[in-house]
């Protein structure tokens, strides 16, 4: 139902609707008159009208007027900080003898804000009768604008409308922007205002005056955060990702560079759950245990170890699958963890180690000898004694038994050394190493070091018939003993001298009466062929660690060879 005056104030014209006095025939507008502030009133036919962009509707009963924005005609107006588009025009009708002028003046806002200030004509009072809101071209009922949040708030002249970000009726639109979720919110919103002029003889003419408007909002970054709540009791990180849109999809977790399979496996150790809160925002939580494999750890120190996760996180907006990234880095420290204390001292024939293992340092630390870690097994196969009483492990390992080095060797004594390592049982890194240097008492026997030096220890004396142990030799008839104490001789020589091959021989003839006899041994270095780093093409020999050697002795009477193996 119409009122009086119709005023609609769309995005890209405005528009009033006024009733004329019933006429039998449609009567014809002679012409429009424009009323300017400064009083300068100038006058157009219709068809100069219609030129200037006006569009002029007369019926029986109405005259509609339409101009488009930014007519030269119109004037902006400043009300209450509001930008308005005002037109005055006067419209004049001919009928007959008869001429009359009717007010088809009209404004509108030009900005979003929404205002709404009738003209006041001189006599007339103003009342409101009703405010009204709309979506998309339909009012809505007061129950359906309150139950959509939607708020109407007067003050003065100006009336205020919120509408909340993604309220129904209207739509959002999100994208990613320099790694940044950004959204928007757009609606088409209709504003009614309905009001009347009262005038001094009692009678009042309504008007309805709407306006239409399609309302957007800035991009607005939407940041996710994340905080840590974890407690370094449980031994498991918790971080928990907030603020995360309903379009949005947690695609990828890298911990510490390394991609979270993002399947929810059972016994996987770390869980990845959605949270949904009721006023409809989403989270997630993460839990991963301090022992993952992905996790960083430090022993820092005083009982001290330190956990840490670098944390990517990938969050990919659905269905146009596009990512964005939350960073974020959390440590825990867990007091009270201590490593193992190694111990050493020498014994008769070899070394003791004792390893007090504390609580905790179990999974930790792992004790190792070179690059294998110290088990059953590895004791088992080199003779060495592994035990555990209730807190400790020992560990003796008797001298000539491999891991052993061997420096400052003479006739009577020589130094052997041992070294055990405690690591980082996940990232192997050495964190300590404890070593011993012993003295022990020279015996027969064969050393040979890494750098590929030979020492034998040996006694030609208990060969028969006897040999002097001064006369002895290499193959090499120049390369002497380097000590000798009358029943032993020490020899040490190293891989490139002294015609030594990969075999080397020490022998001597003994011409005694008419028999011909000589003694021969030998003695061999065997170095893992991985160990071992430069083979003798450049004729320099070093290993990673040290051989073991074998000494095979020969005694030939007479073309008679007789083999006595003596490892
Ligand atoms: C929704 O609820 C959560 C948890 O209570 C709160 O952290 C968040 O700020 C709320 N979001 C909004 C938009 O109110
Ligand atoms: C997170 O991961 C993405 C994709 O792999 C990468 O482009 C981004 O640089 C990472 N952010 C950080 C802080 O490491
Ligand atoms: C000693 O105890 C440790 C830890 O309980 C165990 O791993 C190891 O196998 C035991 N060694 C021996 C020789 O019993
Ligand atoms: C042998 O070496 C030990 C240790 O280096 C040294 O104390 C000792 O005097 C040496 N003995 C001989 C006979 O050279």
């Amino acid at each position: 139902k119409w009122t009086h005056r119709e005023i609609i104030c769309e995005e890209d014209y405005m528009e009033v609707r006024t009733p004329i006095i019933a006429q039998r025939t449609a009567s014809s507008v002679w012409q429009l008159m424009v009323l300017q502030s400064d009083g300068q009133v100038s006058s157009m036919s219709i068809s100069e009208a219609q030129q200037q962009g006006y569009s002029l509707t007369t019926t029986a009963h109405r005259v509609v007027l339409r101009s488009q924005y930014k007519q030269p005609h119109a004037e902006l107006i400043m009300v209450d900080g509001v930008p308005m588009e005002v037109i005055r025009i006067s419209l004049f009708l001919k009928q007959k003898l008869m001429v009359m002028m009717i007010d088809v003046s009209m404004a509108c806002t030009v900005s979003k804000f929404y205002t709404d200030t009738p003209e006041q004509e001189a006599g007339a009072g103003f009342e409101s009768r009703s405010v009204n809101l709309g979506v998309e071209g339909l009012l809505l009922d007061e129950p359906t604008t309150a139950a959509r949040g939607f708020s109407v708030v007067q003050q003065g002249h100006l009336i205020q409308i919120g509408v909340p970000f993604g309220a129904e009726g209207g739509y959002r639109k999100s994208l990613v922007e320099n790694s940044v979720y950004k959204e928007m919110y757009v609606i088409f919103l209709m504003y009614e205002h309905v009001f009347s002029l009262l005038y001094d003889d009692g009678s009042s003419i309504d008007t309805r005056h709407r306006m239409l408007r399609v309302l957007d909002t800035p991009l607005l970054c939407r940041p996710p955060f994340s905080f840590d709540q974890t407690t370094s009791d449980d031994q498991v990180f918790s971080v928990y990702l907030g603020n995360i849109p309903a379009d949005v999809l947690l695609e990828e977790v890298q911990i510490n560079g390394k991609q979270l399979m993002m399947s929810e496996g059972v016994g996987l150790g770390y869980s990845i759950s959605p949270i949904v809160h009721i006023n409809g925002s989403r989270a997630y939580e993460l839990r991963l245990p301090f022992e993952d494999t992905l996790v960083y750890r430090m022993y820092l120190g005083q009982g001290v170890v330190q956990y840490s996760i670098d944390v990517n996180f990938t969050l990919t907006i659905m269905p146009q699958r596009a990512s964005y990234y939350h960073h974020t880095f959390i440590t825990a420290r867990v007091f009270n963890t201590f490593p193992p204390e190694i111990t050493a001292q020498c014994s008769d024939g070899g070394l003791t180690f004792s390893v007090v293992r504390p609580p905790r340092a179990e999974s930790l630390w792992e004790v190792g000898i070179n690059h294998e870690p110290l088990t059953s097994q590895l004791a088992e196969q080199r003779g060495y004694r592994l035990y555990n009483d209730t807190q400790r492990t020992t560990l003796e390992v008797p001298v000539f038994s491999i891991g052993y080095n061997y420096e400052d060797i003479n006739l009577s004594n020589f130094y052997g050394t041992f070294k055990l390592v405690l690591r980082d049982s996940k990232t192997l890194e050495v964190q300590t190493s404890t070593s011993k240097r012993c003295l022990f008492n020279t015996q027969d026997m064969i050393v040979c070091s890494a750098d590929g030096t030979m020492t034998v220890v040996t006694t030609p004396t208990s060969t028969w018939p006897t040999l002097q142990p001064e006369g002895t030799t290499l193959l090499d008839p120049t390369c002497g003993p380097k000590q000798t104490d009358g029943a032993r001789v020490l020899f040490e020589f190293r891989p490139d001298s002294c015609g030594t091959r990969a075999m080397v021989r020490i022998q001597k003839m003994c011409k005694c009466k008419d028999v011909v006899q000589f003694s021969k041994l030998t003695v061999r270095c065997f170095y893992p062929l991985s160990g071992l780093n430069r083979l003798s093409v450049d004729r320099i020999f070093s290993s990673a660690t040290p051989g073991f050697g074998s000494v095979k002795v020969f005694k030939s009477i007479k073309g008679q060879s007789v083999i006595n193996d003596a490892n």
